[in-house]
């Protein structure tokens, strides 16, 4: 199927290095018109670092680009763009203050007479992009106010606008709910059918099967094979980028010793997304939420920590009513919360690796206001061999790390403060499948000590696999709860859709 001439764009020898690492090695490959190619690797193995020297985002140290047949030993993004290839990043790239249709004309606005930007023609333009994508979405609205899979359709409508022959998305559905991934794959689909060429990058393996047509596995900045989609299996794949063969089994529930009295107990509880929470929360468990995105599981979660108001309820923290906490009364009471949007609210780029996973205990390791390096140091080494952290030196700015491994600093930071309740939102999402297993044993070393866990997370099998206890939202109510070791995917599917269970 691959034959040269049918490639819209080769890469040889291509090589990226950042002071001692070297994030892409000498990468051989390829990309056919109109496939759909998946890339597949652990967080850190390179694969951002190849998307990003094709976009012009980053220059490579060696190596060659060609693009139909033009060779290019670097290229900066209006080139890239030229030639057809457009990244939509793992952060995207849009001004929130402006209108959707002004971020897609950003720097390319319409004008009337040479002069006045003819904001009507914009917003037709735009709409009709939108209209291509089959979706509807009103172009007037301000990017503050849309969520982000909103955000990632302007991103691709951008695309569009630019006439992109090479699209490449990094990481697209991680934000995204189950719903809006469908209608993601079928605006893909429909690029595809455009003779659009995607590359995918994706840690879902189910993804990478129903989507490509091709999937490539990087491993240590290396490339270690590119297959027909037909000719591997999820098994093959996962070896592939550990290097080894890789059980995904979830830590053996040990007996745990729960707590005779609740740590954490919420009554009534109701905002304008619940109605009426109440549960109680016991040191050495793992209490699971489940739901579809949207049931009230992030909501719950929001009204504890402050950020949601709370229109009546009770929360009692061991034993004592609270009011709502702050995330800094929480810091202070040993509550931690590692939120799903771990990016927006959980990394600083431009502070040292060390920094990010210190922040939170700057009291205990400091005395009398100075911090004891030693200490600093010694905490977070452990922690970057824990949860396999990739990254140069502890003094490197966390700019300098992999998404997913920009994700684990923040784990680490809260780990760090050694917190008694911990609420995990979505812990494993961007995460590569080699460390969900080592965050799985982080979570249940926690429930051994004693501590209590709150784990949300969308993917069903952790659920089940990982908690003691799960209790079913649905549209804000709390429909259910069912016991881990026991309970089906079925049972908390039903729970999850409004039904109850026959019993
Ligand atoms: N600006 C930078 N400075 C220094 N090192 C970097 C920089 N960008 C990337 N790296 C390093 O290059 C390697 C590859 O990173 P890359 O972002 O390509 O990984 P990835 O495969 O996209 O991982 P993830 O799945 O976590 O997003 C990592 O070790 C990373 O720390
Ligand atoms: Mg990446």
């Amino acid at each position: 199927m691959s034959t040269a001439a049918s490639n819209v764009l080769e890469v040889k020898g291509l090589t990226k290095r950042f002071g001692g690492t070297t994030a892409l090695d000498h990468a051989d490959w390829s990309l056919a018109k109109g496939e759909i190619h998946a890339i597949a690797g652990e967080n850190g193995a390179g694969k951002s670092t190849l998307c990003k020297m094709l976009a012009g985002a980053i220059v490579p140290s060696e190596g060659s680009i060609t693009i139909d047949g033009k060779t290019f030993s670097k290229l900066n993004p209006a080139e890239a763009k030229r030639n057809g290839i457009v990244m939509i990043y793992q952060e995207f790239n849009l001004v929130p203050e402006l209108p959707i249709y002004e971020n897609i004309f950003l720097g390319k606005e319409i004008t009337k007479f040479g002069v006045n930007v003819d904001k009507a023609a914009m917003i037709k333009k735009s709409d009709e992009l939108f209209h291509q994508m089959g979706v509807k979405v009103d172009s007037r609205k301000i990017i503050a106010d849309i969520s982000v899979a909103y955000c990632q359709l302007v991103e691709i409508a951008k695309a569009l606008m630019e006439n992109a022959k090479i699209l490449i998305m990094d990481e697209p559905t991680a934000p995204l709910t189950n719903q809006e991934v469908g209608i993601l794959f079928e605006i893909i689909g429909r690029l595809k059918e455009r003779g659009i060429t995607i590359v995918y990058i994706s840690h879902r393996m189910e993804e990478i099967f129903e989507l490509s047509d091709r999937v490539t596995i990087m491993r240590d900045g290396k490339i270690i094979t590119t297959r027909e989609i037909g000719d591997i299996d999820q098994k093959e794949i996962i070896s592939l980028m550990v290097g080894h063969e890789l059980g995904m089994d979830f830590p053996v529930r040990g007996k745990t010793e729960r707590s005779a009295e609740p740590v954490l107990s919420v009554r009534n509880l109701t905002t304008d997304k619940i109605r009426d929470i109440s549960f109680d929360l016991y040191g050495g468990e793992i209490l699971g939420l489940a739901g579809l995105v949207g049931a009230g599981r992030t909501e719950i979660v929001r009204a504890i920590f402050g950020a949601d108001k709370i229109k009546s309820g009770e929360i009692y923290l061991r034993g004592k009513k609270t009011d709502k906490l702050s995330i800094h009364k929480a810091i202070s009471k040993k509550i931690g919360l590692i939120p799903e949007d771990r990016k927006r609210q959980g990394v600083h780029l431009e502070l040292p690796i060390l920094h990010n996973m210190t922040l939170l205990q700057l009291d205990r390791i400091s005395r009398l206001m100075t911090i004891n390096p030693k200490k600093e140091r010694a905490g977070a080494d452990e922690f970057v061999k824990k949860l396999r952290i990739k990254m140069g030196k502890l003094s490197d700015n966390a700019s300098s790390l992999s998404g997913g491994n920009q994700q684990k600093i923040v784990l680490a930071k809260w780990l760090a403060n050694e917190p008694d309740i911990l609420f995990f939102d979505e812990p494993t999402r961007g995460i590569d499948v080699g460390a969900k297993a080592e965050i799985y044993e982080l979570m249940d070393e926690l429930r051994s000590q004693g501590k209590a866990v709150i784990m949300i997370s969308s993917e069903m099998p952790e659920v089940l696999g990982m908690c003691d206890r799960i209790l079913v939202l649905y549209e804000g109510n709390m429909m259910g709860e069912v016991i881990g070791e026991t309970a089906t995917q079925d049972d908390v599917m039903t729970l999850a859709s409004g039904l109850k269970l026959e019993k």
